[in-house]
């Protein structure tokens, strides 16, 4: 997939960039507490400074449901951005209008501006074309560095490219790249790990990777589906009723390839103060009681699952393998984001993205180990279903 980069705008001198970025970040008490997103669209902000642009900032932050909240401004954001930043960052309280124009008349080229939250505007999120056009006005060209955001047709991300030339920062560039790199021309023994809670928002990334690759395993709580599917007893733990039909069709379409853990840990304390067990799935039929959870995959399951991806010369993971955030739940992510990240680091080629797994290779100091660390959640998820997402699709060649 070959997008129209930034590169290919000649002549930025003195020009206004409008540049989508994803500063939707973690903040606690104003403070900035994941930064990554932010330092990813570095390369592309120093660019346009060097050409001697005038770079416009904008992003969304949260879901205000169109209306302004204050505890959903930008500011921290333009705050921390002007502390890292090798210029002075200026921020607006509004992102369109007259006293956004003239904030940016006063800009000077090889500065940055922040505007405040688009979803502060209703039209922001129902790609209304009169916002989209009052974006427009307030640059020459629009840059889309927001991967992670490109599977929303919002007006920031789809209706401006109606009104600007738009164009695809480095950052997006990378993104596509390499997930692209996952769905076509990818070298085999292939393997995806798909883990974390809701099968309901990975059902079709697991059915594609289904169609492509040599195994798909599943763990975390996707994995509780499959086993209520084959009334297979699983306490109380998390599961989507209305899934478990779909999920027996693939588990009988698919056999084979479909992996399942072959133990649990289970406890019956979400906080990690029970006793925690291990658990063949054989033997979860036997427990007569329904007072538990299972909370992490189990030993066996761990070196079945690694036994799976160490041939891999391909292999994506995306969630966790169980409730991490809870130290005594966290033995089988920690183990499976370990072998992914090794076997990455190898010669075969990794990839990785989504919060959680990135909280998890933070964790263990591994981040750059993979080959490329996707920083989208849904974008990621619905690219490898193989959409062409609203955002991607007016940036191609
Ligand atoms: C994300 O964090 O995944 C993106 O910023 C999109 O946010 P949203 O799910 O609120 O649209």
């Amino acid at each position: 997939m070959q997008l129209k980069s930034l590169t290919q705008i000649k002549n930025l001198k003195s020009k206004t960039v409008l540049v989508r970025v994803d500063y939707n970040v973690a903040l606690k008490h104003g403070k900035v507490l994941e930064p990554e997103r932010i330092e990813r669209s570095f390369p592309t902000i120093n660019y346009l400074l060097k050409k001697k642009a005038r770079v416009i900032l904008i992003s969304h932050l949260g879901s205000p449901g169109g209306k302004f909240d204050q505890k959903l401004s930008l500011k921290p954001v333009a705050v921390y951005l002007d502390s890292v930043a090798k210029k002075p960052v200026h921020f607006v309280d509004d992102c369109i209008g007259e006293r956004v124009k003239q904030k940016i008349a006063k800009l000077k080229a090889g500065q940055i501006l922040l505007l405040e939250n688009l979803r502060f505007y209703p039209g922001e999120e129902k790609n209304d074309a009169k916002f989209a056009r009052q974006l427009a006005e307030l640059g020459d060209f629009f840059v889309n560095e927001a991967f992670s955001v490109c599977h929303r047709a919002h007006a920031s991300v789809s209706a401006i490219t109606k009104f600007l030339s738009a164009y695809a920062g480095f950052n997006l560039i990378d993104e596509v790249e390499n997930l692209d790199k996952l769905l076509h021309g990818f070298k085999k023994p292939a393997v995806a790990i798909i883990g974390g809670v809701k099968i309901s928002t990975k059902i079709k990334v697991i059915e594609n990777f289904l169609k492509k690759y040599n195994y798909v395993l599943i763990g975390g709580a996707l994995a509780n589906n499959f086993l209520a599917a084959q009334k297979i007893n699983i306490g109380q733990s998390v599961y989507e009723k209305e899934f478990v039909g779909l999920a027996k069709k693939l588990l009988k379409k698919s056999r084979g390839k479909l992996i399942l853990p072959l133990d649990m840990r289970i406890c019956n304390n979400l906080k990690g103060r029970g006793k925690i067990l291990i658990k063949k799935i054989s033997e979860l039929n036997k427990i007569k009681s329904k007072k538990f959870y299972i909370v992490d995959i189990g030993l066996r399951t761990e070196l079945y699952f690694a036994r799976h991806f160490k041939q891999a010369k391909t292999l994506v993971w995306n969630g966790p393998m169980g409730m991490f955030e809870i130290p005594e739940f966290s033995h089988g992510s920690d183990y499976i984001a370990q072998q992914f990240a090794l076997i990455s680091k190898g010669t075969s080629f990794g990839v990785t993205g989504g919060g959680e797994t990135i909280t998890l290779l933070d964790k263990l100091e591994i981040k750059t180990w993979p080959d490329f660390v996707s920083t989208a959640g849904g974008a990621m998820l619905e690219f490898l279903e193989g959409k062409v997402l609203p955002g991607i699709k007016p940036l191609i060649k």
